[in-house]
């Protein structure tokens, strides 16, 4: 079981002879721009007049617009794309973002055609030298990402992506280029989980993946709650929601001990299908639900990430891992079901499964693993899709001091989080005439209500929770807000490098 290699990644200021190269511009008071280096390069590779020719073909220079030029020789295509706008960007996010989006857009017109790829690396903007640089790799890496496991004749060509870069801003560049390649992997290695379908990836798959971890990575070990320890231990969230299964559920847990700051634990709901159990959802876009393992997968990637990068950390990946069915043994609506925690549950809805497993590990994280902060994620609700698309994530969060450095990550990662209300009146809409408390409030404010049933199990463990199901399942109208660093038709892994740039910052600083 191995995971989809990314291309080689590198920098270098020595171009050579690639098939493909790629240039960025930019847009300064309307009119489209090139550094005096690339307009040298371009004019003798496409001819003086190639700013004429774009402007002729109607090219505006948009963030991320590519425009291709044919050649006869190497390279065979040289491709321009626009960092847009340079003068409107402001902030550090737009600024990241649009260089994410223009070395993406270069990618995107090589995958699948040429073998290999240099693009001419160029800040505008004047970003922290590295950090520019290493974003463009991410994203030139990111962009390479085809999903070919389940797929007989694949057809990602490009093997190798060099930036060109003959700056001196940056000075550890080999860092640079290393922890690129990790984040890469990272995302990679949680596209492929969160991206398979369930038949190929059952709970069961997924703990072998965990388990081919712990080879690869020093200061790591596995360990797995089966079904029958569970129950034993009376995690009866997990056991309810996949006891309909063939393949039963069970809690992954990953360790890693690279310090001693924590021990952090970062939490993500692993549903390898969700059919909403007895509480069927409809059929269309059924099969969406095959990426309702994405947290679990995000949390497997940012634990990758952390661990070999060697961060000065105490860290867990928790992965409930169930398939939500219907069946004879099924759970059902207006069950009564004992947590980990004592909590006695009221089932209102099967097909609210997520909180029934993600509590229990949140609780396990707590008692047993005594975890500092908790941090979760999950595609949980359907309506914090309502509420902010697929483009923002909603950030639930009760841990003050780490939200300044989330926020922070967030801006840097370009994976975009909006800060959702947690006051505790919503706790009203869980109240229960037969149990300590129901896990479904009414239909008002669906994503804030299941954030707030979380947290009952977090007690006043620094927690948070980021409802990811927009972001991390962007099919059925949500692929056209993806940026061009990331492919259409999978899961893309969001929540990974910010989990990791938190930690890298937040709890790296504390240890
Ligand atoms: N996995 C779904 C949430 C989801 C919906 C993710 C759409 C991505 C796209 C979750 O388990 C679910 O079904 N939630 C229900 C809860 C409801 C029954 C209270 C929902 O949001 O409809
Ligand atoms: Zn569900
Ligand atoms: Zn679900």
């Amino acid at each position: 079981m191995i995971f989809t290699r990314p291309p080689i990644l590198e920098v270098s200021s020595q171009p050579g002879a690639p098939e493909a190269a790629g240039f960025m511009l930019f847009k300064k008071e309307g009119k489209l721009h090139v550094s005096e280096k690339s307009r040298e390069k371009l004019a003798g590779l496409v001819g003086e007049g190639f700013l004429d020719v774009l402007e002729k073909a109607g090219y505006k220079g948009e963030t991320g617009e590519t425009f291709v030029f044919h050649r006869s020789e190497k390279p065979y295509k040289v491709i321009l794309a626009s960092l847009g706008d340079v003068d409107k960007k402001k902030g550090l996010y737009e600024k990241l973002e649009s260089v994410r989006s223009a070395i993406g857009g270069i990618v995107s017109q090589v995958v699948e055609k040429n073998e290999d790829l240099e693009v001419y690396y160029e800040d505008p903007y004047g970003i922290d030298g590295c950090l520019g640089l290493r974003e463009a790799l991410v994203a030139a890496g990111l962009a390479a990402y085809r999903l070919e496991a389940f797929k007989t004749e694949p057809k990602r060509k490009l093997t190798s992506i060099k930036l060109v870069y003959t700056g001196s801003e940056c000075s550890g560049l080999e860092d640079v280029v290393g922890e690129a390649k990790t984040l890469v992997e990272a995302v990679y290695l949680a596209r492929d989980v969160a991206s398979a379908p369930s038949n190929k990836m059952t709970p069961e798959h997924v703990e072998k993946y965990a388990k081919q971890l712990e080879g690869m990575l020093d200061n790591v070990t596995v360990r797995v709650i089966g079904f029958e320890e569970a129950k034993k231990l009376g995690m009866g969230g997990l056991v309810s929601v996949g006891q309909g299964a063939e393949v039963k559920p069970r809690l992954i847990i990953l360790e890693y001990k690279g310090g001693d700051a924590g021990p952090y634990a970062i939490v993500g709901k692993t549903l390898c299908f969700d059919s909403g159990g007895i509480s069927i959802k409809p059929s269309h876009g059924m099969e969406t639900m095959r990426h309702d393992k994405a947290g679990g997968a995000a949390a497997l990637g940012a634990f990758y990430a952390v661990a070999k990068m060697g961060l000065p950390v105490h860290l867990y990946a928790l992965l409930p891992a169930a398939m939500n069915m219907p069946d004879g043994g099924a759970y059902k609506p207006g069950d009564i079901v004992e947590m980990y925690d004592g909590t006695k549950v009221e089932v209102i809805n099967t097909d609210a499964e997520g909180r029934m497993v993600l509590a229990d590990a949140i609780a396990y994280a707590r008692k047993d693993l005594k975890a500092k902060e908790i941090l979760e994620y999950s595609t949980l609700t359907g309506s914090i899709v309502v509420a902010l698309a697929h483009v923002y994530a909603g950030l639930f969060n009760w841990n003050e001091g780490g939200e300044k450095d989330l926020l922070a990550a967030s801006e840097v990662t370009g994976e975009r989080v909006w800060k959702m209300p947690t006051d505790d009146i919503y706790k009203k809409a869980l109240k229960s005439e037969y149990a300590d408390i129901k896990h479904v409030g009414d239909r008002w404010g669906g994503s804030i209500t299941a954030a707030v049933f979380l947290k009952h199990f977090a007690k006043d463990t620094p927690f948070t929770h980021i409802d990811i199901a927009g972001t991390a399942i962007p099919m059925g109208g949500g692929e056209k807000y993806l940026p061009p660093y990331v492919p259409k038709a999978i899961s893309p892994g969001f929540g990974v490098r910010l989990y990791y740039e938190y930690l890298k910052k937040h709890a790296a600083s504390k240890a």
